[in-house]
């Protein structure tokens, strides 16, 4: 076997070839890519060092990156409380090596079937914000127990005892508190000191923010876990688990049944699949019920109207804010859970009609999103997680998981440790009103019983005759247009620490203003885009949690990367155990 689609991208080449000299000068310059048929090496790059850890024993262990994947993601349940875990879902986008082929696996969760159109609306027709995010209300039906037990079956070479144990093990023994668990405590204190389960476990005995080092325990978790591990997905969604969950649910005003959570199963789709940068790269990514595929796409072939590379900071960045404007503005119109609502996926891919929304695109002067024809309001994220693996063999996994807002609904089951998810504040409540990110959405995204939200989530693989990238970030909202600019870096060839270091901005059509990390803009820079028309907001912090691996088909080389904003690590191993990168 080749490398990840090495026939469609040769397809592709041909395209470029076709396209322009110059990117044919390039790739006749390109070395022999058979040279390094496999990578050779494993990588992983997650949010923590234990969960990168995990990972990393798993497949010295002879289990293969789908193996290791489950590995980390439990991990990061357990390290990560805040961010994902067996209480919330997520996407898993998998390259399948000996296959040659992609596979999605959609693990979001799903409304209850109490749910409805309205279920969040009060008496005085105003979207209950304190129901759609605290508090099992909030909480949508998880995914992640079903797609471990899904990957095992299908993927995994190793058994859900082997790949869970270390995450059992974190959670009987503990983990150190590090300065981002303490910042996304303090984010979500109130609602945490709201749960009594939830204050004994992730606060101090005096009900505040733990100080660095001191061990979160979660035994019930382990055995929740353990559980898992013996029994599979019926050891979660049936059982001692789904009883407990549904009890505790219900007396705390929550609408599960045992019915939603038996009828819980992960939906194999088609991932996005587009080339883009003139033919010389395909981009494989989520598709609906996530937005990022569809509209990391759309960006990528806007952008392909222009000479992206050779332009200055300025006109860049307010090329960049445009065609991000635009892509959310489809996003808020037309994206929902293809199960439920046809979503036009053919049509927002179409080259031409990106080309029609690229034409739009005035230079030196900013287009008013109100001007534009869509829902009317949006805001950012700092929850949810990603995990990147790739296997000596070749095989890939670009993972991003979540309980939406830090620490979920806030709401832990006793006696189980599963902190439950509020993904349900990522339909629209209220078609055309914000959620916690101040997302707008349409009809598309409305809330019906057993349809699953929307998401920005947009784990993704971004394959050429030189290269193959695994890439994804945690950020809510603002997660494509972050996985956009680290694609850009990787599209420039640049290394793989700078894709997941370069500065950000944002722009998601409302609210209308271009968010910028304090490093993406100087002074002048941001005058000038001011002068132009732009509403300028400074994002307060960097942000983001980028996990990236990068294997280089010229020279064999694997190399992975760890957002320096976060506390993560990006891991390279020989099988035989050298470390190559650490
Ligand atoms: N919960 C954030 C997202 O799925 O986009």
């Amino acid at each position: 076997m080749i490398f990840p689609s090495l026939r469609h991208c040769t397809t592709l080449l041909i395209t470029a070839v076709l396209w322009s000299l110059s990117i044919a000068t390039q790739a006749a310059t390109t070395p022999d890519s058979a040279l390094h048929p496999r990578p050779g090496q494993h990588a992983v790059a997650s949010a923590h060092p234990l969960a990168t850890r995990a990972g990393i024993d798993i497949l010295q262990q002879g289990g293969n990156a789908f193996d290791a994947a489950i590995a980390v993601a439990a991990s990061l349940g357990v390290v990560e409380p805040y961010s994902a875990g067996i209480g919330g879902g997520g996407f898993w986008l998998l390259y399948l090596a000996d296959r040659d082929e992609y596979r999605f696996i959609d693990a979001r969760e799903k409304a209850p079937a109490a749910a409805h159109r309205d279920y969040y609306i009060n008496a005085d027709g105003k979207v209950d914000r304190d129901k759609a995010i605290n508090g099992p209300t909030a909480a949508a039906i998880p995914g992640q127990a079903a797609a471990f037990d899904w990957l095992t079956q299908h993927y995994g070479r190793l058994p859900l005892q082997q790949t869970l144990a270390a995450a059992i093990q974190q959670a009987q023994q503990g983990f150190p508190v590090y300065e981002h668990y303490q910042r996304l405590t303090g984010w979500r204190l109130d609602t945490l000191r709201r749960y009594p389960q939830s204050a004994r476990l992730f606060l101090n005995k005096d009900g505040e923010i733990p100080e660095v080092g001191e061990l979160i325990r979660q035994p019930e978790l382990a055995v929740t876990l353990q559980r898992l591990a013996e029994q599979g997905r019926a050891g979660f969604y049936q059982g001692a688990t789904a009883a407990a969950m549904v009890k505790q649910v219900q007396q705390a005003g929550g609408d599960w049944t045992l019915a939603d959570l038996a009828n819980y199963s992960v939906v194999e789709r088609q991932p996005i699949r587009t080339s883009v940068g003139h033919g010389q790269f395909e981009l494989i990514s989520a598709p609906p019920p996530s937005s990022g595929g569809v509209a990391l796409s759309q960006m990528l072939t806007m952008l392909e109207q222009f000479d992206w590379q050779s332009l200055d900071t300025v006109p860049q960045t307010q090329l960049l804010a445009e065609v991000m404007r635009r892509a959310y503005l489809d996003r808020a119109r037309y994206l929902g859970d293809p199960d439920f609502v046809p979503v036009p996926v053919k049509q927002l891919l179409d080259p031409a009609y990106n080309r029609q929304w690229a034409a739009s695109i005035e230079p030196g002067k900013a287009t008013p999103s109100l001007s534009l024809q869509g829902p009317k309001n949006i805001k950012e994220g700092f929850h949810t997680t990603h995990l990147s693996v790739m296997d000596a063999e070749g095989n890939m996994v670009s993972a991003t998981l979540s309980i939406n807002l830090p620490f979920g609904s806030g709401f832990t089951v006793p006696g189980t440790g599963i902190l439950l998810n509020n993904e349900m504040d990522d339909f629209s409540a209220h078609p055309g009103a914000p959620n916690a990110y101040g997302l707008v959405g349409a009809e598309a995204n409305a809330i019906a019983p057993g349809k699953r939200p929307l998401s920005s989530m947009s784990p993704s693989f971004l394959i050429s005759r030189d290269q193959t990238a695994i890439i994804g970030t945690p950020g809510g909202s603002r997660i494509i247009t972050m996985v956009l600019l680290g694609i850009l870096e990787a599209m420039q060839d640049k290394p793989v620490q700078d894709w997941v270091s370069r500065p950000r901005l944002h722009h998601q059509y409302l609210p209308d203003r271009i968010q910028y990390e304090a490093a993406a803009l100087t002074a002048a820079e941001q005058s000038e885009l001011k002068v132009m028309g732009y509403t300028l907001k400074d994002a307060g912090r960097q942000y983001g949690n980028m996990q990236a691996i990068r294997w280089d088909h010229r020279n064999g080389e694997v190399s992975a990367a760890a957002d320096p904003r976060g506390y993560g690590s990006a891991m390279v191993v020989e099988p035989a155990g050298n470390t190559i990168q650490k």
